[in-house]
């Protein structure tokens, strides 16, 4: 049996291709062609095409890949090996990037690369699996973790919530709360806060993941 390791999952991340509806919308239509791709396979994304996502449903959770490519940039520099990581989109699929991945940190590479990964469903290098859109559900991600999620209305956050071996899950979008549906995918979680105020989900990350890899390394001496 595989040893159980810790996992960092950005949760409801916004990361989906311009949906059908919007499709032919002027400003989809014209920077579509200025990439030389068609409108359904380029990435959505509020600062480009802001007047298609008026009338879309929850917009404010949808649009911004930027969130999501700070925050894996963040835990894939982690030289501490012992979590995984994993992105739930708000369209609810379930991506593993291997921690080995070096991940594009110019923006416009990183929109390419995500480009690619919804159209062959994974990403590979050098005959290595590097990012790969998963089957299977949350389940098999969280089995044998305490799923932590953070959240502005949960317990307050101390050291002793990394005891055991964690699924740590942040929002990875700018607004808004959490979908019922999510929730209900993750069981039994423990809501942790780090205060009352809404932070961004890269200060979130961060802040999570020194306190994560403080605990972690103390553990080893
Ligand atoms: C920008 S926030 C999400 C939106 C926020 N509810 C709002 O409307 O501004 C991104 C994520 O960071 C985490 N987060 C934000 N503030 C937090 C806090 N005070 N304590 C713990 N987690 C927090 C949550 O996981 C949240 O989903």
């Amino acid at each position: 049996m595989s040893e159980v390791r810790d996992a960092f999952v950005l949760l409801e991340a916004n990361l989906e291709l311009v949906p059908e509806e919007l499709k032919r919308h002027p400003s989809i239509v014209a920077d579509a062609k200025k990439r030389k791709k068609r409108p359904e396979d380029i990435l959505l994304d509020d600062s480009k095409h802001h007047l298609a996502m008026r009338e879309l449903e929850f917009r404010e959770k949808r649009g911004r890949p930027d969130i999501v490519h700070q925050c894996l940039l963040l835990l894939l520099d982690s030289p501490l090996k012992t979590f995984d990581v994993y992105v739930h989109t708000v369209r609810d699929l379930l991506i593993r990037v291997d921690r080995e991945t070096r991940l594009p940190r110019n923006y416009n590479r990183f929109v390419g690369l995500m480009e690619d990964l919804f159209k062959k469903k994974k990403i590979e290098a050098n005959g290595k699996l590097l990012i790969e859109i998963l089957e299977n559900d949350f389940s098999e991600i969280l089995e044998g973790k305490e799923v932590i999620l953070m959240s502005e209305k949960g317990e307050k956050f101390s050291k002793d919530v990394l005891k055991k071996r964690v699924a740590i899950c942040i929002g990875a979008f700018a607004h808004g709360d959490f979908f019922d549906s999510t929730l209900k995918k993750l069981g039994n979680y423990r809501a942790i806060s780090l205060g009352s105020l809404g932070y961004t989900s890269l200060y979130v990350t961060s802040k999570v993941l020194c306190e994560y890899e403080r605990v972690r390394t103390s553990e080893d001496c």
